[in-house]
């Protein structure tokens, strides 16, 4: 029996190729059925020249390749080596074994790396296959961590056979065992002055909090973005797993380690960034999964990519559709936007642009209200004087920094929620407050026109300066600072 997979999202569904024969026919050829996408139907054609090449005669009838179940749809060239395999076996040439791979061919036989080895060895794991895996050579990082036994790779299409027919001379695949990293390149403390926006973003990274850094053009803002991964704690194994798995599905073989910093350009496609289109991979903010969603330039975003956001940044995954159906990619990022003022590059004496502040409304309606809204705290970067630059104070490393946030997560961890996560029911019970704050916070949020959100959001990220301050209950201080991180407001 061969089996091979297909994916819903970034989970696999198993599915069975198999071959028969028709010696009688006076027609020579091969039939794939069992709903194959293009890359599936054009596989005829590779594994064709793949077989002849390689001195298979396999022209001795007509034959049918069928994909089951039936009511999947399959797509991808990781078909290619399944098929050849399978009619290999239905000619005799094979020997009928239990066998699960994948892999794309070339003209000549070679086999090429495919997407998605990582869940699928990880479903053959859950299910408890009993029997031979074969993946392509170049996939062989992903499918050593998950470690089951008899699992070989392949250059090539003889290789494979031979490996079937006789598995003596082969050696399976190790396993081996993840090692978190946690080196960066960039750190905390090359950045200079800017106290106050390092503090915000020690509390955005503290609760996972989305932010908005509003500054002029060089005040740091990309490089404070940059820095984030290096003060969040290091990724667990579950969450390398998960972030892989969206990897491997996208066409990344390979472990992610890091938690990922993603930084698309302002001028990329919705389906680039939410993921979808004709392939139907995950886009930009899965490949975030498990880490920073960087906009720079945020105003610069297509409109229908800002809005495509509401869904990943509320549920933490997106629903794309495809050609037949939809697929669920998982998208819990913390997002991390950067934007100027305004559109003037003109300053006056106290450092401050000289727009009217209808202008710079006019200027930040870009993005619109409900995303500015579902972002936690919007934070001004100011310009530095010279002065300011070029003191030589000494800095916090980011792994000073780590060690606060992994504190406040872990008191997080206690109450089984990370603050930026907490449900609205539950924001009573987690964030109670004294009259005078509730005063002091009404008094704001009416001044300021903030929404229902805007105020579950300050009471939230108020939780979190209080985590961070190892202090049980959220006091007036906490509520004070908190209402800063709203500065933008609709
Ligand atoms: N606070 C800072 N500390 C150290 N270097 C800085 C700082 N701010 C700016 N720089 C220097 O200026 C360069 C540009 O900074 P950065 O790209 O982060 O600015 P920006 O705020 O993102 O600007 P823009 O709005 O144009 O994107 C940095 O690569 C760095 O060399
Ligand atoms: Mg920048």
């Amino acid at each position: 029996m061969i089996l091979c997979a297909d994916f819903s999202g970034i989970d696999a569904i198993l599915v069975e190729v198999e071959s028969s024969i028709d010696r009688k026919s006076v027609l020579r050829g091969i039939d794939i059925v069992g709903m194959g996408d293009t890359a599936v139907k054009e596989s005829e054609k590779r594994v064709k020249s793949a077989l002849k090449s390689n001195g298979f005669d396999f022209m001795k009838g007509r034959i049918t390749v069928n994909l089951s179940p039936a009511d999947v749809k399959k797509s991808g060239s990781h078909y290619d080596l399944p098929i050849a395999l399978s009619i290999l076996s239905a000619t005799g040439d094979l020997k009928n074994k239990k066998i699960f791979v994948m892999g794309e061919l070339s003209l000549d036989g070679r086999v090429r790396r495919v997407r998605g080895v990582l869940p699928a060895l990880m479903e053959l794991r859950n299910s408890k296959f009993e029997g031979i895996v074969i993946i392509p050579r170049e996939n062989e990082k992903e499918a050593s961590v998950v470690g089951l036994s008899d699992t070989f790779s392949v250059e090539n299409l003889r290789e494979a056979v031979e490996l079937i027919n006789d598995l003596r001379f082969f050696k399976s695949l190790e396993k081996i065992d993840i090692a978190v990293s946690s080196d960066f390149d960039v750190d905390m403390s090359d950045v200079k002055d800017q106290e106050l926006a390092k503090r915000a973003i020690e509390i955005a990274a503290a609760g996972g909090h989305n932010i908005l850094m509003i500054g002029p053009p060089g005040s740091g803002k990309t490089m404070l973005a940059r820095r984030i991964p290096t003060i969040l704690p290091q990724m667990n194994l579950d969450e390398i797993l998960e972030t892989s798995k969206v990897y491997s599905i996208a066409g990344f073989p390979g472990l992610v380690l890091k938690r990922p910093f993603r930084s698309p350009h302002h001028t990329a496609s919705v389906a680039s960034i939410v993921g979808g289109g004709v392939n139907a991979r995950p886009g930009e903010i899965s490949l975030a999964h498990n880490g920073i969603l960087f906009m720079d330039e945020l105003t610069e975003f297509r409109r229908d990519v800002l809005e495509a956001l509401r869904e990943p940044l509320e549920e933490g995954k997106i629903t794309v559709a495809r050609a037949r159906s939809v697929a669920v990619y998982p998208a819990r990022f913390m997002f991390v936007g950067a934007m100027n003022p305004c559109s003037c590059v003109e300053i006056d004496d106290d450092g401050e642009c000289i727009c009217s502040e209808t202008e710079r409304i006019r200027y930040t309606r870009k993005i619109s209200g409900p995303i500015l809204d579902r972002i936690d705290m919007h934070i001004r970067v100011k310009r530095m004087n010279f002065s300011e630059y070029r003191r030589k104070s000494p800095k916090e490393s980011s792994e000073l920094i780590r060690n606060r946030v992994i504190a406040a997560r872990s008191v997080q961890k206690k109450r089984g929620i990370l603050n930026s996560n907490i449900p609205h029911k539950d924001i009573e019970g987690f964030v109670k407050i004294d009259s005078e704050s509730e005063k002091l916070l009404e008094k704001f949020s009416d001044r300021m026109k903030i929404s229902g959100r805007g105020i579950d959001k300050i009471l939230k990220v108020a939780r979190t300066i209080a985590d961070l301050d190892n202090s049980d209950r959220v006091i007036k201080k906490h509520i004070l600072e908190s209402i800063q991180y709203r500065v933008v407001s609709f």
